[in-house]
């Protein structure tokens, strides 16, 4: 449900809570290109104001609209500092091409040494 008309890049992530349950998300877009969206954070926002706030799991795929993903799409600078708030302490991250073509990271591997709650104790 990416809604990219201007990048024409359509991102999609799932994310998996620590209760089981599970969301989507895509990027959205702005004319104003700076009020853009992620999709990891669309997922995020949607299962925290659902009140489901550790994230066990994150995936995310993307690609030129009408096109397979050419590579991995990992996720961007704020996407990364919104999962350290929100991420359980052992949190997967996936990115992926397809459904076997994929790598797997921890939260620890793509943000080390990460400013969290933690920090402003
Ligand atoms: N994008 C994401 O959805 N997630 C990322 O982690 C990186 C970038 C989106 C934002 C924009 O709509 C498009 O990809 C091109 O930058």
């Amino acid at each position: 449900m990416a809604y990219a008309p201007y990048s024409r890049y359509q991102v999609g992530a799932a994310l998996l809570t620590e209760d089981g349950s599970c969301y989507q998300g895509g990027n959205i877009e702005n004319a104003s290109y700076g009020a853009t969206n992620c999709a990891e954070r669309t997922a995020v926002f949607k299962a925290v104001s659902d009140g489901r706030r550790r994230i066990k799991a994150l995936a995310v795929t993307g690609g030129l609209e009408g096109t397979e993903p050419s590579d991995y799409a990992y996720p961007c600078g704020i996407c990364r500092q919104v999962l350290q708030e929100f991420g359980a302490e052992d949190m997967t991250l996936i990115v992926a091409k397809s459904v076997t073509d994929y790598r797997e990271f921890s939260l620890k591997e793509l943000l080390p040494f990460g400013f969290g709650g933690e920090s402003i104790k």
